[in-house]
């Protein structure tokens, strides 16, 4: 969802700018514009993809320049509400990322003041009332720190000035990061996009403000007093990443599961103590023990590993466990007991949503543990305790191998939390040993995937698909659905297996495809009673089993998976489910890694 690139240095400005576009692109987004310093602010802005943008660019002098890519939030998908934004004088132009509250208001004023709007955007209002400023004889930042004075709202803002040689952004719930190398400067609101030029990165944090120049940056609160920053160490993987031999980052990203789940639990496993080690684990085994509860915040794809995480915690760790969705936690003014542990799980770490629910669970006196792939993002930061999953960069917007790492470091929280309390040593051996041989596993599913081309055969052209489950397995039915829909736009249903017949079971007619997730785990016969339900009345059933199982011989389309602990199911079952929303969508002719009107990082609520 949006993005902003922004450079200084000494190479033609508009080619770095549509690089990082480029880099951005993955997010998801509807329009995109670059504005360069060249004696004049010269602006190009249009809708539809980078590549779109580029077919309209004059070849252009300058070593200076902002640009974005939208994701509209207020305002139609247009050429005039795409950013950069402009003042009348052509003297600001600005990039944002976020939403401003108070935009009629501050709109309306402009209005009254004269100034002709040139989009409907709320955005635009920052480059007029900078201007406004800087007419009243304001330096740049003065004129800045007075304008984030009036708004409300979310911002990752970029300043661009004709007569400056400087970018001020300033931050406020919206990414921004500033990269340095030898003599060029980069402002981004994603460190991927980033890492290809240096490896010295700086996060800005809410309520700061910085400039940057050809000698460097400097950040500071608005009213001047300079803040030090941390330095953000980002591994090199998360530089140029491009797809090798696949078609599709999905698909890479699907196959390299077996490898990203070994890097999140490899030295994390302990087996002789059936355990696991995780250094961002904050709790005294005194506090363990007396824990009254957990809760698990995440969206989308986070959330069905956050339910998987809640069923592992409550079986081995024996604690009450609950899972929620971040954009309805705040809604219902929470109680907090601040002796529960709290777990936010997010692949981007800056899904808005997530964000606030944190921030309400720490206004409350309780502390969060962040389940993050971002290495630094604002919800790491903002938890400042909890792991890292290592998936390595995701870049197609529908999530796959994050899910099977936030489930795979769920499953060592669980782990660790059930061995300080009531998990006995040899269970904790099993689970360890489960866990160490899933990467292999995924790796032998992967290399024989089973009858996908089949599966897709059913789901295309069906009214709606109903994705079944029960236990460990209801989450990944979700997560199986989720993908479908995300990606083929076909309606998709999922239901716990038992559940399944007050209600769904009204859509089965003659040929509905029902995918059933059924690994032997000791609540498998009652699936069976859902299996049985559906078939009766016509439906085909697509199921995921165990190998070797007695069950594949029930659906009409079985595809085998590698056989593992029960409670690990997850980690293996989701991965048919994966392949059969991709093909699905790739048979559709729709676009895989960029689904419509879909972003990969959601930084808005
Ligand atoms: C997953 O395929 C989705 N694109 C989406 O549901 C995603 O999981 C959700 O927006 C949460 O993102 P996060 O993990 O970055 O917080
Ligand atoms: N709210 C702004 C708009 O609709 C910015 C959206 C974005 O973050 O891309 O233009």
């Amino acid at each position: 969802m949006c993005g902003i690139f922004g450079y200084i240095g000494d190479k033609n400005a508009s080619q770095v700018l549509v690089q990082g576009l480029l880099r951005l692109e993955y997010r998801g987004y509807d329009s995109s514009g670059i504005v360069v310093r060249n004696g004049s602010l010269q602006t190009f802005k249009e809708i539809g993809k980078i590549s779109d943008l580029t077919s309209i660019l004059p070849k252009m002098e300058g070593s200076i320049g902002i640009s974005h890519t939208r994701w509209a939030t207020h305002g139609g998908v247009t050429k005039e509400n795409a950013h950069p934004h402009t003042s009348e004088d052509g003297k600001v132009a600005i990039v944002h990322n976020g939403i401003l509250q108070n935009s009629n208001k501050l709109r309306k004023r402009l209005t009254r003041k004269g100034i002709k709007l040139s989009s409907e955007t709320d955005s635009e209002v920052f480059c007029h009332f900078i201007s406004i400023e800087l007419q009243k004889g304001k330096t740049p930042m003065e004129a800045l720190a007075s304008v984030l004075r009036i708004v409300r709202g979310t911002w990752g803002l970029c300043v661009l000035f004709k007569d400056y040689d400087m970018i001020l952004c300033a931050r406020n719930g919206s990414p921004l990061i500033i990269g340095r190398s030898s003599d060029e400067m980069f402002i981004s609101s994603d460190p991927h996009a980033i890492r290809e030029h240096t490896s010295e990165m700086f996060a800005l944090d809410d309520g700061q403000i910085a400039r940057l120049d050809r000698e460097g940056f400097e950040i500071m609160l608005p009213e001047g007093t300079p803040v030090e920053s941390n330095p953000l160490e980002l591994d090199e993987e998360w530089g140029v990443s491009d797809l090798g031999d696949y078609p599709h980052f999905m698909l890479k990203e699907i196959h390299e599961q077996s490898q990203s789940l070994k890097h999140c639990i490899t030295g994390r496993l302990r087996h002789s103590s059936g355990s696991a080690n995780l250094g961002g684990l904050e709790i005294t085994p005194q506090a363990l023990s007396t824990i009254p509860h957990v809760r698990l915040i995440g969206c989308g794809t986070a959330l069905h590993a956050a339910q998987i995480g809640q069923l592992l915690i409550e079986k081995w760790a024996r604690i009450p466990a609950v899972s929620h969705v971040a954009s309805e936690f705040n809604m219902n003014d929470p109680v907090i007991n601040s002796k529960a542990m709290h777990f936010a799980i997010s692949q981007s770490g800056e899904t808005a949503d997530t964000l606030s629910a944190v921030k309400e669970i720490q206004r409350k006196g309780a502390d969060v543990h962040g389940v993050i792939n971002v290495v630094g993002s604002t919800i790491a930061r903002q938890c400042g305790k909890g792991v890292y999953i290592h998936s390595g960069p995701e870049q197609s917007v529908a999530s796959t191998k994050a899910f099977t790492n936030m489930v795979g470091a769920l499953s060592l929280f669980a782990l660790k939390l059930g061995r300080g309390r009531s998990l006995n040593l040899s269970e904790g051996k099993r689970i360890t040993k489960g866990l160490k041989e899933l990467p292999k596993k995924i790796e032998t599913y992967l290399a024989d995937q089973g009858p996908i081309a089949e599966a897709v055969d059913a789901i295309i052209g069906a009214k709606n698909v109903l994705f079944l489950g029960r236990g460990v397995s209801s989450p990944v039915a979700s997560e199986g659905a989720l993908k479908l829909m995300e990606i083929a736009y076909i309606p998709c249903l999922a239901y716990p297996a038992g559940e399944m017949k007050h209600g769904p079971i009204a859509l089965i007619e003659e040929g509905s495809p029902v995918v059933v997730i059924a690994p032997n785990d000791g609540v498998q016969d009652r699936t069976l009673n859902a299996i049985h339900e559906c078939k009766a009345r016509g439906a085909r059933i697509i199921l995921i089993h165990e190998e070797g199982d007695s069950i594949a011989e029930i659906g009409d389309i079985n595809i085998s998976v590698p056989k593992t602990h029960p409670m690990l199911s997850p980690l293996i079952t989701v991965i048919p489910t994966q392949l059969i929303a991709y093909h699905t969508a790739l048979k559709l002719g729709n676009d895989v890694d960029r689904p419509r009107n879909l972003a990969k990082s959601v930084t808005v609520e």
